[in-house]
């Protein structure tokens, strides 16, 4: 009977995803609309433009990283459930427990141990553990974020990660027989940790950043504009990230960094040094196609899709953007509710929330939801917020009616879920 076959969803005691329930809690916050692109899996659908970009950054390591044999070094996982848990998003990459990343506010918990993963980080150390030296991992990752045309609670990472032996790193090192990757009783300074020697994290760091900038030249052509910003993982140091140069802007591509020794340690690689990356493959695509708008790789439109079915991956495609329907919009302004003596320390309403319930009554059909005022009544210290909602349709143009349909959902919604009072 079809009904026995469990579906994504929430039940009143569960959340079920990919054919598992979950025992809710006070920490679930996964919305249906979330559940629902759980097993979409775009990054696997052939000549999805994430697949194609995937494809190609596969096809790119495959012929650069070959064995002494000549098969390819790099192994490539691309269907490990999104579903983990608490330890594996956060505390085997060493981000401590009150660190800001594990907000509720900013993930979607399953309950209070697991989770739909915020990046495909989570799954460094069990694979290290399994033995790899060298793997790229692609998935779907979840985030509570702001919505633009940029940013969606969905998006898609590529993993990479690769592990040095003493050999392997100073082989090629003239006197590098002399040379160690470790050292006791040194200190962490901004280029390294303190396990580590001067000479490895210096080959490693190297060899990081030739593998990033050649495969960003692979993609982009020899005319990329690249450069590297220092910045801070917990599981990684020193740490850098890609920008890439975009219609005049410096655009954030990835983060990467040398591996933290303690995470190899609790793998059962202890005796190695390795580099790890994160990349965006929405922003690469975006880049490499001009794609305006995250919410496009959502489209089934085939005017959209059927631009990127090309016989061979290297194949250059030349999106032509559709033409964009007209946006309407519509302001929406309540009161926050009043943080009672009890629950002080306790955020009663967070913006994220706001956006979440946007998005699961709106959306495909939101383009942006903006703060446009913050106001304190001077007298009596009660707070309202007013947000700008956009609406456009990426396949037809909206009428005002169902606009104001829409619009009068969310601010029912906000005042029965939230506990907002409306100004409406
Ligand atoms: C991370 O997620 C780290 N796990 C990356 C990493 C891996 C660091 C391994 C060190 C070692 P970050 O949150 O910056 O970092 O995201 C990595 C990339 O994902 C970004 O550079 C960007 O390309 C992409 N990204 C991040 N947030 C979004 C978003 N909301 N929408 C689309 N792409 C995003
Ligand atoms: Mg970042």
């Amino acid at each position: 009977h079809p009904s026995l076959v469990p579906q994504a969803g929430l039940g009143r005691d569960s959340v079920e995803v990919l054919g598992q329930s979950y025992p809710r809690d006070d920490f679930t916050n996964v919305t249906p609309k979330i559940l629902a692109k759980v097993g979409c899996n775009l990054h696997n659908q052939q000549h999805h433009p994430l697949w194609l970009i995937k494809e190609r950054i596969k096809a790119h390591f495959y012929s650069s990283f070959t064995s002494r044999w000549g098969n390819p070094i790099f192994s490539v996982h691309d269907n490990l459930s999104p579903v983990v848990t608490v330890e594996q998003n956060f505390d085997s990459l060493l981000i401590p427990p009150d660190h800001p990343s594990r907000k509720r506010g900013d993930n979607y918990y399953l309950n209070r141990t697991t989770m739909l993963r915020a990046h495909t980080s989570a799954h460094q150390r069990e694979l290290v553990k399994s033995g790899l030296d060298a793997f790229l991992l692609a998935g779907d990752v979840y985030r509570r974020d702001e919505i633009d045309s940029s940013h969606y609670p969905v998006f898609h990472q590529m993993e990479g990660v690769r592990l040095f032996s003493n050999h392997e790193l100073f082989s090629q090192v003239k006197g590098g027989q002399n040379l160690s990757l470790l050292e006791r009783g040194g200190k962490r300074t901004p280029q390294k940790q303190e396990t580590h020697t001067l000479e490895a994290v210096k080959l490693v760091e190297f060899d990081l950043k030739q593998t990033l900038t050649r495969l960003v030249t692979h993609l982009f052509g020899q005319d990329v504009e690249v450069r590297w910003v220092d910045c801070y993982f917990p599981f990684t140091h020193p740490s850098f990230e890609m920008e890439v140069r975009f219609q005049g802007d410096w655009l954030e591509v990835l983060g990467c960094g040398v591996m933290e020794q303690e995470l190899l340690n609790s793998a059962g690689a202890g005796h190695k040094l390795g580099w790890a990356f994160g990349l965006g493959l929405e922003r690469l695509a975006m880049v490499l196609y001009g794609i305006p708008d995250i919410r496009l790789f959502w489209s089934r439109d085939q005017r959209f899709l059927k631009q990127f079915r090309v016989q061979d991956v290297q194949q250059r495609v030349c999106f032509q953007p559709l033409s964009k329907f007209p946006p309407l919009h519509n302001d929406i302004s309540f009161w926050l509710p009043e943080i009672k003596e009890s629950e002080a320390g306790r955020e009663s309403f967070t913006q994220n929330d706001f956006y979440d319930l946007v998005r699961s009554i709106g959306g495909e059909l939101v383009e942006k939801v903006a703060l446009v005022d913050d106001f304190t009544h001077p007298k009596t210290g009660r707070r309202s917020h007013c947000y700008r909602i956009i609406y456009r349709h990426m396949e037809r143009t909206l009428t005002q009616e169902e606009v104001r349909l829409v619009h009068e959902q969310i601010e029912r919604a906000a005042e029965e879920e939230l506990g907002v009072q409306g100004r409406y």
